[in-house]
């Protein structure tokens, strides 16, 4: 039985295992009917404050929904901040399994953030849903029976915008983005979706997360002679780069376009800086059926806000969750059946029902979406039933 509390270094589990140090060592002998402890470690400062607010949110309106029970385990939430600082991601998943003796956890926003949480997961086979970071190692070379995803790969979003563009008209087009994992392999998505129709990435810019210091991108773009200018940009940052794009007279010349994170939670700040920005995302406002309707109207009477992207992706991590719970009747010591039971699970989410592919990452539309009148309206499909490749993973 492994020791899931131990504290995990920056050197690494690897290290640890190969030294030894995890061997013999006991996991606490949990009393049947103690709450399970999970470990919520999202952002809740900084710029991706309000997505890890709506995560938290929409996963304790599931856990309410269901009596405070999965698998007839009660649950305790054990949050943290991460700050989306991933200098202190290694310390911040120790607090959690160490100090906390979380069992599950469940983060977090940042792409870079995120691999601490994967580490953990790998080594000591805590299992990890992931509400949002869309690294692709996560399900791609880093896969593993442990992790899941209830929120998309980077990769996902950004090809469905690029295929779009690429059927519509479009030939040349740039990337604006920070540099960091999210933005690079978004970046990469771009290109790959735009290649697929024939049309050509033709330069990226970039900032260093999570700095908003846009005028040197923004001054590069008119020599660029482009059709289209994709980004990725989420949280404050995204509110601010689309103001900043419309007020240096952009917006009618060469059209933004993006993963759907930079129009998602942000059109109040926006405001008509926002209309008529065309983005591709696994969700959208308007998704006319009665379970998106229902999460919608629970989430707005429990929060006062209108339910978005991250919100849908915090629920269906409960989902997931109980899915598993259920299948092992609260006893996750069941680790392979377990792990079974949210891979087998069909997921009824707000954004259309989805299951997981062999790398445990949600396969879903990319809807195609118009902001218009502070909504992210769907007017179509980008990509139907789109399943990230989980290039690498091997799961064992
Ligand atoms: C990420 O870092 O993976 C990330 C952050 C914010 C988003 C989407 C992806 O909205």
């Amino acid at each position: 039985m492994r020791d899931r509390a131990m504290p995990i270094s920056r050197r690494g589990f690897a290290a640890l295992a190969a030294a030894g140090a995890l061997g013999g060592v006991a996991r606490p002998v949990i009393a049947q009917g103690a709450p399970l402890r999970v470990g919520l470690m999202l952002p809740f400062s900084g710029t991706f404050a309000a997505l890890g607010e709506n995560i938290a949110a929409a996963i304790e309106l599931h856990i309410q929904e269901r009596g405070g029970r999965f698998g007839g385990r009660q649950l305790q939430l054990i949050r943290l901040d991460d700050e989306s600082n991933p200098a202190n991601a290694v310390q911040n998943v120790n607090r959690l399994v160490g100090r906390d003796r979380a069992e599950v956890l469940i983060g977090t926003v940042h792409s870079g953030v995120v691999m601490a949480l994967v580490q953990v997961s790998r080594e000591r086979g805590i299992p990890l849903i992931i509400p949002n970071a869309g690294n692709q190692a996560a399900t791609g070379e880093l896969c593993a029976p442990s992790i899941f995803r209830s929120s998309f790969s980077n990769w996902q979003p950004a090809y469905g915008m690029g295929l779009w563009l690429s059927r519509n008209g479009v030939k040349r087009a740039a990337w604006v983005t920070w540099d960091y994992a999210a933005g690079n392999e978004s970046g990469e998505g771009f290109r790959q979706g735009l290649a697929a129709g024939g049309a050509e990435l033709v330069r990226e810019l970039k900032l260093p997360f999570p700095e908003t210091n846009f005028q040197p991108l923004l001054a590069q773009i008119p020599g660029l002679n482009l059709d289209a200018v994709g980004s990725f940009f989420a949280g404050g940052g995204a509110v601010q780069f689309v103001r900043e794009y419309a007020a240096a007279g952009l917006k009618d010349r060469i059209p933004l376009c993006g993963s759907g994170f930079l129009t998602e939670g942000t059109l109040q700040g926006q405001g008509a800086a926002a209309e008529g920005i065309k983005t591709s995302l696994h969700y959208g406002d308007g998704i006319d059926t009665p379970k998106n309707r229902s999460f919608r109207e629970a989430f707005k009477a429990r929060t006062g806000r209108d339910a978005d992207v991250y919100a849908v992706q915090g629920y269906d991590a409960a989902q997931m969750l109980a899915a598993g719970l259920d299948g092992v009747r609260g006893n996750l010591d069941a680790e392979r059946e377990f792990s079974r039971a949210i891979r087998s699970a069909r997921i009824d989410s707000p954004r259309g029902p989805f299951s997981l592919s062999a790398s445990h990452n949600p396969i879903q539309n990319m809807w195609l979406r118009e902001a218009k009148g502070g909504e992210n309206k769907v007017i179509g499909i980008a990509a139907e039933s789109l399943a990230d490749p989980g290039t690498g993973c091997r799961m064992a």
